[in-house]
């Protein structure tokens, strides 16, 4: 059995996309089994930039299937869009390469336009969403009136359910969110052309997953977004409306329990978080601005400014925990590289309390103080390095560190955009 689940362990945006295709090289599948288009991986080969935010990023890589499984939230025209680019660049050529769950929910028109009316609408305590109708497509999830992907493609069905959704939405969006109505047949006629061009991918993944596990086919199943946005365990209600732990894959892809064999967690030897909600070791001043600098941290979603701080152990030992992490990819410790000293967060306080985990009210967590230790920095830069022995001494220590704090060992360490800048330990 050769299963490894990857998750990111902070607030998103960890690094995933480079990791996840290095270690689609020795899967036969990727598998994305939670979140939508909010997700974006941007991948750098060679002088190609590549920013997926559906397909899963092993499809770089020619000959390994692409699932995307029932959990994951689909806006159909978007998936055709990147379809056709990634066709355009003579990638996935063979239709066989890409499955989607005939169970995987479709993200509406509507969807969109209350996401981003409801934004509006909390003005100050807006969530910041990425305004894709993620979280109202879940909600229909929920409440039993989402559309699949089984039901687009069965004629009367589709029509049925969106006169049904429509006559509701309509009336929300209207009369609710003050916004304009929509009209049946332009989503009707595009949705039907999105259904025809996406027919051929449909089908039982989670039967197809089943079949590869027996068959000990290798399979990598690849976390959208960030533990501390899990829907139960994150930040709520600045969260996303999905479970992003590890556990989510079991429901997100169909697949049981005793069928994983490893948990990594890409973690950024850094924090950062796009979006609002409490951030304890945020720093609004020049080190968030020279971490946002060095380390490009802009959206790959929505091009908005990453708020940036110093690695909060606290968070991390928790998604460890949470997730149950057998290893951790650590990335971007190159953007470190120059800062002296350098700052862990390993306990909180408020109100004289001490908290060792994230507290579970945002008032306590948004009013916490971090507790810092320092380490001394370094100035050689890591991107040359290969093994854990051509780092300087002080990013050693800093990732033994990290380890001990997180009581989880460190597996690899990215220290460039670059696939080749890695380090496998
Ligand atoms: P939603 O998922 O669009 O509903 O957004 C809810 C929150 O999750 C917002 O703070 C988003 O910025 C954040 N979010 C959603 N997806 C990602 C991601 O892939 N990376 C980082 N943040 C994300």
């Amino acid at each position: 059995m050769s299963t490894v689940i990857v998750v990111g362990v902070q607030w998103g945006d960890e690094g995933k996309g480079k990791i996840v295709d290095i270690l689609a090289r020795d899967a036969d599948i990727i598998v994305r089994f939670g979140g939508g288009n909010n997700a974006g991986h941007t991948l750098l080969v060679g002088e190609e930039r590549t920013v997926l935010h559906l397909i899963p990023s092993g499809v770089l890589h020619q000959g390994k299937i692409c699932v995307i499984a029932n959990g994951v939230v689909v806006d159909p025209e978007v998936l055709v869009s990147e379809l056709t680019a990634l066709r355009a660049r003579g990638y996935l050529t063979d239709d066989a390469c890409l499955k989607i769950s005939d169970e995987a929910h479709l993200i509406m028109p509507y969807h969109k336009a209350i996401d981003l009316a409801r934004e509006r609408l909390r003005g100050k305590g807006e969530i910041g969403t990425t305004g894709r109708g993620i979280g109202p497509t879940y909600e229909d999830k929920m409440a039993r009136t989402g559309i699949r992907f089984v039901d687009l493609l069965e004629e009367g069905t589709f029509r049925e359910k969106l006169e049904r959704n429509l006559e509701e939405k309509n009336i929300y969006l209207r009369s609710i969110l003050k916004e304009p109505g929509m009209e049946f047949a332009a989503i009707y006629d595009a949705y039907r052309r999105h259904g025809d061009l996406l027919r051929r991918y449909v089908s039982d993944t989670a039967l197809y997953l089943q079949e590869g596990i027996d068959a000990g086919r290798r399979i990598l199943f690849e976390g959208a977004q960030g533990t501390m946005l899990d829907v139960d365990h994150g930040t709520y209600p600045y969260v996303t409306s999905s479970n992003t732990v590890s556990g989510a894959v079991c429901a997100g892809a169909g697949v049981g329990p005793g069928s994983f064999q490893s948990v990594v967690g890409i973690c950024k030897a850094y924090t950062t978080r796009v979006g609002n909600g409490p951030f304890p070791t945020e720093e609004r001043g020049p080190i968030g601005e020279r971490l946002r600098e060095s380390g490009d941290e802009f959206g790959a979603t929505t091009g908005r400014p990453r708020r940036c701080g110093w690695f909060d152990a606290v968070l991390v030992r928790q998604a460890a925990r949470l997730n149950g992490l057998t290893g951790i990819a650590l990335t971007k410790l190159d953007v470190l590289t120059g800062m002296d000293p350098l700052r862990i967060c390993t306990g909180y306080r408020a109100g004289g309390q001490r908290f060792a985990r994230v507290p579970a009210s945002t008032r306590v967590l948004e009013a916490v103080v971090p507790e810092y230790e320092e380490m001394p920095g370094w100035t050689t830069p890591l991107s040359a390095a290969r093994t854990l022995a051509e780092l300087p001494v002080n990013a050693r220590r800093y990732v033994a560190r990290l380890e001990e704090l997180t009581a989880t060992p460190i597996t690899m360490i990215s220290v460039g955009a670059e696939r080749e800048e890695t380090i496998l330990i």
